[in-house]
């Protein structure tokens, strides 16, 4: 995916102010690193012809299922003063539409179980990256994308390199402490 520097720019500042002073700058590395990466895939949402939003997914290895097409979503950011509208459901969805036209298998996201658990995710028999075994946790869902695709789907996962650090794996990691 092609983006301008002005733009990465422009993303970088909006995940900043999104997810404020504690997370935002670990964050908003994150999406610049992520940025950088050609296969990465950026949506946006505007208002008021301005950003409010933006959501990023990375493809995402399994190793046992080296055929399944798999993207991981990270991070999601609204503005604060945007916050609350839907529009993160809105960004999802586009984005969802998007990998679907790309037949793609399936979407996984680390977050906000109940955040996740009503847009349509739900736990998984793969395991995080960093781990050799599945641990149904709540905060680690998939959304398929074609139906039936993902049946019986498990083993072990690599993301990409910009998000291949140990802490960003780890259920303790609070970012900015
Ligand atoms: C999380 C985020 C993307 C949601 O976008 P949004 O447009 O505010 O959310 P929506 O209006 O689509 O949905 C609102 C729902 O999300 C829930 N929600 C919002 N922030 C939440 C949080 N931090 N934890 C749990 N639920 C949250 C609301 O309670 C609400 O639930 P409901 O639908 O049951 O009423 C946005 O709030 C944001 O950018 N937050 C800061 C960055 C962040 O934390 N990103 C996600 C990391 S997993």
């Amino acid at each position: 995916m092609t983006i301008t520097n002005n733009e990465k720019r422009e993303i970088k500042e909006l995940h900043l102010k999104a997810f404020g002073k504690e997370e935002g700058p670990v964050i908003g590395d994150l999406v610049g690193d992520m940025l950088e990466e050609q296969e990465t895939i950026s949506i946006n949402i505007e208002k008021d012809d301005k950003l409010v939003g933006n959501v990023l997914f990375t493809p995402f290895k399994l190793n046992e299922h080296p055929e399944k097409r798999c993207y991981l979503l990270a991070p999601i950011g609204i503005l604060p003063e945007y916050q609350g509208q839907s529009l993160g459901k809105e960004l999802i969805e586009k984005g969802v539409a998007h990998l679907k036209s790309l037949d793609v298998d399936a979407i996984f996201v680390l977050g906000y179980p109940k955040y996740y658990g009503i847009r349509g995710f739900y736990p998984t028999y793969v395991a995080l990256p960093y781990q050799k075994e599945v641990m149904r946790i709540d905060a680690w869902k998939m959304r398929e994308l074609k139906p039936g695709s993902m049946a019986e789907v498990g083993g072990t996962s690599v993301a990409c390199d910009a998000i291949m650090k140990p802490e960003f794996w780890d259920l303790n990691y609070e970012p900015g402490s």
